[in-house]
This record gives C-alpha cells, sequence and structure tokens, in this order.
C-alpha cells in the first residue's frame, strides 16, 4: 500500500524530541519553564513585535486580545466572513457580535473600500465619541482583518480606518507567521496580532497561540488576562482573567519549531510556486491559484475551479485525487452561512460567495518532497485534462 501523500502535517525532525525530554527529565510539563519564556522572545523577534504572550491556542488568544482591547457584552467586531470560525467565535466569547463582511478578490482578506463604505453607511457616532450601528444600536468596539493564507492586506488602509472611527485594530495572524508588508514584519502594523501554532500552521506547538505587537502595556495587559489576572504573590485577582497561558511542553515543541522558521517558510513559498508554474496549462481549463501578497507567507497552497464550479465538484475533484493517494480538502464556509452565525450583521458577499465552493487545498506540507509534489501536479494534469 502507498502512503497517502497528507495536506498539511508537522515536519518534527529537529530538536523537538529533545526539548520534550528536557521537559519531562526537568519536570517543567506546566506553564511555568523556560521553553515559554524562550518561545514567546523568538515570536516577538521573528514578527518585529517588543513582545509576545503564548497562548494555549489562536483562538483564546484572539479572545484574550479582544477582551484586552475592551471589546465588551453587546458590542460588534468587525470582521470578514470568509475566515476560519475561531475568528468570529472568539468575537462571540467577548460576549459580542461578529459584523461580517466581504474580502478583496485580489488576497482573499477583508475589503478596507468596503469596511470604510460599510460603518458611512450603516453608523453614527454619539455624543460618546464611538460609532454605533444604526439598526442593531450595538457600539463598533474593534475592526479586526485576517491575515488569510498568510497574505497581508493594505494595513495602511486599515490603520487609517481604524485611527478615523477610533477602533482598537486587532489581526488575527493565525497563518502568517513568516509574512511581511513592504518588507516589514508585521507586528507593528497593528495593535495586536494573533497567531495559531495548531498541527496544521506552518509552525505547530501541537496547539498554541501568541499574541504580539508592539505597545508594551496592552501586551501586559494581555499577560495577565491568560494568567488568571492574578495580582501575585497571594490569591488575589483584579478582574476576571482566563487560565490561556501555554505551557511548557507546547513551547518545547514551538522553540524547535522556531529554530527552523526560515526553512519552512521558504518551502511554503516554493510549494507554492512549483503548483502555479507546472499547473498554469491548467489556467486554460479555468483553473486559478491562491492570490499571494508580496511577502505572503503561503501557508496553504492550491487550486481555485472555475468561475460558476460548487462544492459538489470541488469535492468530487478530491474523491478522484484520493485514488492517487493524495489528500486535498475544500476550504473555509464562510461565516454568515454557519448557524451560530446566521442573524449577524453583514455586507453583501459577493466575492466570499462565487468563491468558497471552488477552493481545492493541494498536499503542502514543509517536509512534502519533490517526487510527491511532481505526484500532485502529473494527477491533477492526468485528471482535468
Ligand atoms: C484564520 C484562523 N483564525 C483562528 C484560528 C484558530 O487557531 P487555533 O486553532 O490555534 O485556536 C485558525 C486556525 O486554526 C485560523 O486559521
Amino acid at each position: 500500500m502507498t502512503d497517502m501523500i497528507p495536506l498539511a502535517v508537522p515536519n518534527l525532525t529537529g530538536n523537538e524530541k529533545k526539548y520534550l525530554d528536557h521537559c519531562i527529565d526537568t519536570t517543567f510539563v506546566s506553564s511555568v519553564g523556560e521553553y515559554v519564556t524562550m518561545f514567546e522572545k523568538m515570536v516577538a523577534e521573528a514578527t518585529g513585535s517588543v513582545d509576545a504572550v503564548a497562548t494555549s491556542a489562536g483562538t483564546t488568544g484572539i479572545h484574550a486580545a479582544l477582551t484586552a482591547a475592551g471589546v465588551k457584552q453587546g458590542e460588534l467586531v468587525i470582521i470578514p466572513s470568509f475566515t476560519f470560525i475561531a475568528s468570529a467565535n472568539a468575537v462571540r466569547h467577548c460576549g459580542a457580535d461578529p459584523w461580517l463582511m466581504d474580502i478583496s478578490e485580489d488576497d482573499w482578506c477583508l475589503d478596507p473600500d468596503l469596511v470604510r463604505a460599510e460603518i458611512e453607511k450603516n453608523c453614527e457616532k454619539k455624543s460618546d465619541g464611538k460609532i454605533y450601528h444604526r439598526d442593531t444600536k450595538q457600539r463598533i468596539a474593534a475592526l479586526m482583518p485576517v491575515y488569510t493564507l498568510g497574505n497581508i492586506p493594505d494595513m495602511d488602509q486599515f490603520r487609517q480606518i481604524a485611527d478615523d472611527y477610533e477602533l482598537p485594530l486587532i489581526v488575527d495572524a493565525a497563518c502568517a507567521i513568516g509574512a511581511t508588508f513592504k518588507g516589514q514584519n508585521f507586528g507593528s502594523l497593528a495593535d495586536l496580532s494573533v497567531l495559531s501554532f495548531n498541527g496544521n500552521k506552518t509552525i505547530t506547538c501541537g496547539g498554541g497561540g501568541a499574541v504580539v505587537g508592539c505597545n508594551k502595556e496592552l501586551l501586559d495587559h494581555v499577560r495577565h488576562l491568560t494568567t488568571t489576572a492574578r495580582v501575585w504573590p497571594d490569591y488575589d485577582f483584579d478582574e476576571v482573567g482566563f487560565n490561556y497561558r501555554m505551557t511548557n511542553i507546547q513551547a518545547a515543541v514551538g522553540v524547535a519549531q522556531m529554530e527552523r522558521m526560515e526553512l519552512f517558510v521558504k518551502k511554503k513559498r516554493v510549494v507554492r510556486s512549483f503548483y502555479e508554474e507546472k499547473l498554469d496549462l491548467l489556467r486554460e481549463k479555468g483553473i486559478s491559484f491562491f492570490p499571494a501578497t508580496d511577502g505572503g507567507g503561503c501557508w496553504f497552497s492550491g487550486i481555485v475551479l472555475p468561475e460558476g464550479s460548487d462544492l459538489s465538484q470541488a469535492k468530487e475533484l478530491c474523491g478522484k485525487l484520493k485514488e492517487y493517494d493524495i489528500e486535498a480538502r475544500a476550504f473555509w464556509k464562510p461565516v454568515h452561512l454557519q448557524t451560530p452565525y446566521k442573524n449577524c450583521p453583514h455586507s453583501e458577499m459577493e466575492v466570499s460567495e462565487k468563491l468558497w465552493q471552488r477552493i481545492i487545498v493541494l498536499p503542502c506540507s514543509t517536509n512534502i518532497v519533490d517526487v510527491e509534489l511532481e505526484k500532485v501536479v502529473q494527477s491533477l494534469i492526468g485528471i482535468m485534462i
């Protein structure tokens, strides 16, 4: 039996085992330990941030970041509908609702022109200086773009919108390790950015996340919130906190992964270019490729079926690839179509609705080898031509 070429699996051939052994040998398996501190330093440096707060997951990191930014019960947070459900869930964990907006076709990220137009059309400024949604009466509490696939959208525009309407700018940067904008790391682009180190990410801790940025005070508040808001040395707590701290075991894996970050990000970009070059002839069949911004992290790679194709066709193609022992998968279903968020305010969704059913993610692990890549390409060509 031949092995399946997997979609995106962890690459654990560095120091992961050695550092995990060290955790066991020293008994530092919980949230106090040298690897957590080391991992935070590495992530801060890699993202151009003044600090990083390691968390138990990306979702918990976003929840803590939104809470630190002041998002409260009954408020609205602007996010793209085309994202992983965790972006919306983190908003709901604050008791707030997502205000779902469409993406731009160029980078699959929240469309800044649309965000401005929607705010202008639907919001009014009240005497407290804050903006409120006219129909739902909810205060707009934050703006949270997502760096889809590791693509960084025009953050100058988002910064301007955030400044104009006095909104905290938080980014779901779950998939974006290694991504740059105008040649700069992304740590300073938003008030807070949140990474995920889930198993399918470019860098993994098994599970985990990190909140990064350049506002030390805000990051200190995030750290405080993620560690139960305890005021040491006694059992004093000054607000409702969370137990969201990363463990030393997770961080041990993370440190070993970060040691090879540049290699991993480079490989992700190579894989993306390989598919785009070798499958170029499929363009005449209406196939296109995942967008990549300048400096984009290229977390996932794959193809987009011709306009008008639907999910059943995408699944059919994945099924055919499976017969060749190739794992391929459809991608995110927009949040406005998901049961818990059907009643949330949202913009027109022309791009998201036209796009989401046509996406096929192809194998793109950082340890994928040339013969495997070649097999994916030849199989696809065989199926489609
Ligand atoms: C865009 C996006 N946001 C948030 C998350 C949530 O991260 P985690 O699984 O670490 O909670 C993920 C990935 O899992 C993601 O892809």
